[in-house]
């Protein structure tokens, strides 16, 4: 392939520690890219008073994909989110958020037994639903609608559906249609595209997959759900995992692609040096994956199982290393094994 551009977006917070050091791994890996530095986000709202502009969009555009940490969303009624503008210009309609138990021990209240080893994707309606910014204000209410619309919703249930038939092709469509009724729109259109793809499909209420997956995580493969459901679900499954530090995701449209991790900006521990940078780099994983450099990716998720099953650990997972510790690590064990064949 020809040199790739992807435009690098720190953002704010933990983003500016995890970012560089996904850049790092995918250098080591030997990727031959072009890495184009875009400031967004509550840094530059508060030095600027615009988080994002035209121009910010524009480079994201012309790049090939993005590379995205987080942001921080201040409780301002005037700020709008930036992650969620970007899925939305950019068109990146499907979240694809894989959740994998570890072969370590962590330090989580949430051990999985030998029978719950889990592997499963969450595929998130990425630019609609309750996130579609359909929102009115009033002195005695607030109204926020959820838009479900016939395109949006076939378009996420082919990608789940091509998802499935790529793993064990079962696909569990998540809703709370007997409340909802614009959830029942979204699974009869989901049930109608599993049916023409020959996958194996299910239904179930969003409440009760909060519960079985806690439960039974093995039981599932692919899952697909709309915007907030998926958010809220997102988060779980990284504590089924043992940490937000370890999940990775892809923002995927017709022409771009953003790689960036599960979790926020983390304030809390921002600064430090001590945030997990594992999740972004599997995001640089899941990017190499979407270049079709399929031996890179694999390196990097080698490299990064070899170095949990060192103890090689920040200290969401019980450990006491530093971010460039585990980067570090990540990127010794890449040139061990690297050859330029890769
Ligand atoms: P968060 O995901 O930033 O943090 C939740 C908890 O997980 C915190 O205790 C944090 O320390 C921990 N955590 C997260 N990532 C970690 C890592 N890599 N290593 C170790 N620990 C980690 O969620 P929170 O605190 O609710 O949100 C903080 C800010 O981030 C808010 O302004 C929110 O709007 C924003 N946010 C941005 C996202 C994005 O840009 N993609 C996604 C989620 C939240
Ligand atoms: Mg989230």
């Amino acid at each position: 392939m020809n040199k790739i551009k992807i435009a690098v977006v720190e953002g704010d917070g933990i983003g500016k520690e995890v970012i560089p050091a996904a850049v790092d791994v995918l250098h080591a890996v030997g990727l031959d890219f072009e890495s184009v530095p875009v400031e967004v986000g509550y840094g530059k709202w508060k030095r600027t008073g615009q988080a994002m502009d035209e121009h910010d969009l524009d480079i994201m555009r012309s790049c090939d994909c993005i590379l995205f940490g987080a942001i921080t969303t201040p409780n301002d009624p005037d700020y709008k989110s930036i992650l969620v503008r970007i899925r939305q210009e950019l068109e990146l309609y499907a979240n694809i958020r894989p959740f994998r138990s570890l072969n370590i021990t962590i330090d989580s209240p949430y051990k999985p037994g030998p029978g719950h080893q889990f592997d499963f994707l969450i595929v998130r309606e990425n630019t609609e639903g309750l996130y579609a910014g359909i929102e009115e204000f009033y002195e005695d209410r607030a109204c926020t609608t959820k838009l479900v619309t016939k395109k949006g919703t076939i378009r996420i249930a082919k990608m789940a559906c091509k998802l499935a038939k790529e793993r064990k092709n079962r696909l569990t469509i998540v809703h709370k249609a007997n409340v909802i009724k614009s959830c029942r729109f979204f699974s009869d259109i989901c049930v109608d595209i599993a049916k023409q793809n020959n996958v194996q499909y299910n239904e179930m209420l969003v409440d009760t997959m909060a519960y079985n997956l806690i439960r039974n995580p093995e039981k599932y493969d692919v899952l697909v759900m709309s915007n907030l459901f998926g958010d809220i679900l997102s988060d779980m499954s990284a504590a089924l995992v043992g940490s937000l530090g370890l999940c990775p995701s892809s923002n995927i449209g017709e022409d771009h692609a953003l790689f960036e991790p599960v979790h926020g900006s983390a304030p809390d521990i921002a600064g430090k040096g001590i945030a997990n940078p594992i999740a972004a780099i599997l995001s640089a994983k899941l990017l190499l994956t979407w270049v079709q450099e399929f031996n890179k990716a694999d390196l990097v998720q080698e490299a990064v199982d070899h170095v949990l099953e060192s103890g090689i650990k920040t200290i969401d997972l019980g450990g006491s290393k530093s971010t460039t510790d585990v980067s570090g690590a990540v990127i010794d064990y890449i040139k061990t094994q690297f050859s330029p064949a890769i």
